[in-house]
């Protein structure tokens, strides 16, 4: 790296690689620029000006998280002049919409709250814009308030960049802009797979997990982390968990493989834990009907089995079929039962099926 290749960002020095941005830079070294629009895992669009920072010698504060850093910049991030443009922006989208926190699913989660508090903006200079759209609320994953929205756009990119989806993306003009889907129809009728990446990365409370809706605020649950147990993949996700019961499942944004995205399933297909009809002890069949039996007594009786079918028929009678639902070490387990136990090669997997 040459010896040119520095920025300095309030005060001290900071080399930095090539196309890295301000921001990156800036938190590389811990030094934080609130950000709303920027999006980790998509190109920065500069949108909603929350990041702008001084650049000596530049007429226009800049926005960080869309301007790579060049060797001699020497910046503020918390000038007079930063924070007075920082606090304006926040006041315009404080009015730009409904942004009543007392009801709102995203309190204590949500970036305009948190930025409100750390400039002190009790209150907006503007009138509040009377909504132009009515909530989407029918559907039963995703609720759609355009009356919380803040076209930050952080949703078009999670599902145009992120998941590839392109299921929705800008609508309408000025003023009446919003986030559509094609045709603007309702997400239903749309090309959403109800992944839910819109809602992970709205920074907002525009878009919210309808099942979670009123089950808790932010600070009364805990995050368990956990591998989501519905494919082989592997991803890691947060269960949200209130009182002993999952409420909400998000992904983590830092763990591989998935870096924060959920499938439907994942995000959403939580219900089973505490359903009744959840089967919590093994059933064995008697004339017909099941009964529950202790793990004991059923492995007894398969064990028992095995061994009968084996004696009689063989060993290649007998078949195992192991699932993409359970990890690695279990299918392992699965094959060497097989072989090593019943002495057969007859082991297959449902994902190969
Ligand atoms: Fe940089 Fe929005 S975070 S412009």
């Amino acid at each position: 790296m040459g010896p040119s290749r520095k920025i300095a960002i309030n005060g001290r020095e900071f080399p930095f690689k090539p196309g890295e941005t301000i921001l990156q830079v800036a938190s590389r070294n811990g030094i934080d620029i609130p950000t709303l629009c920027y999006l980790k895992r998509a190109t920065p669009t500069g949108a909603c000006r929350i990041c702008l920072v001084e650049v000596e010698g530049a007429r226009n504060l800049i926005a960080s998280c869309s301007t790579p850093a060049a060797p001699g910049m020497v910046i503020s991030t918390e000038s007079e002049r930063v924070v007075r443009s920082r606090r304006l922006n926040i006041e315009l989208l404080l009015a730009s919409g409904h942004h009543y926190c007392v009801t709102c699913e995203a309190d204590g989660n949500c970036r305009l709250q948190d930025l409100a508090y750390k400039y002190h903006i009790d209150m907006s200079r503007f009138p509040e814009r009377p909504p132009r759209y009515p909530a989407e609320m029918e559907n039963e994953m995703i609720i759609r308030d355009f009356s919380r929205c803040v076209m930050c756009g952080r949703c078009v990119q999670a599902c145009n960049e992120v998941q590839v989806n392109q299921a929705i993306s800008y609508g309408y003009r000025g003023i009446d802009s919003k986030i559509v889907t094609v045709g603007d129809r309702p997400y239903i009728n749309s090309d959403c797979v109800f992944c839910g990446e819109c809602v992970q990365v709205c920074p907002v409370g525009a878009l919210i997990e309808k099942p979670s809706r009123f089950k808790a605020k932010a600070w009364e649950v805990e995050k368990v982390q956990t591998t989501c147990s519905y494919c082989g993949v592997g991803c890691q996700m947060f269960l949200h968990v209130k009182d002993n019961r999952v409420v909400k499942v998000t992904g983590v944004e830092d763990s591989a493989p998935n870096y924060g995205s959920l499938c439907v399933k994942g995000r959403f297909g939580y219900d089973f834990i505490h359903s009744p009809e959840r089967l919590k002890a093994p059933l064995i069949r008697e004339n017909g009907r099941f009964r529950e039996s202790s793990w004991g007594e059923a492995l007894d009786l398969v064990a028992e089995r095995l061994t009968r079918i084996k004696g009689e028929s063989g060993p290649d009678s007998i078949g195992i079929l192991s699932s993409a639902r359970i990890t690695n070490e279990e299918n392992y387990i699965a094959q060497k039962f097989a072989r090593a136990v019943v002495g057969t090669n007859n082991i297959d997997h449902c994902a190969r099926l």
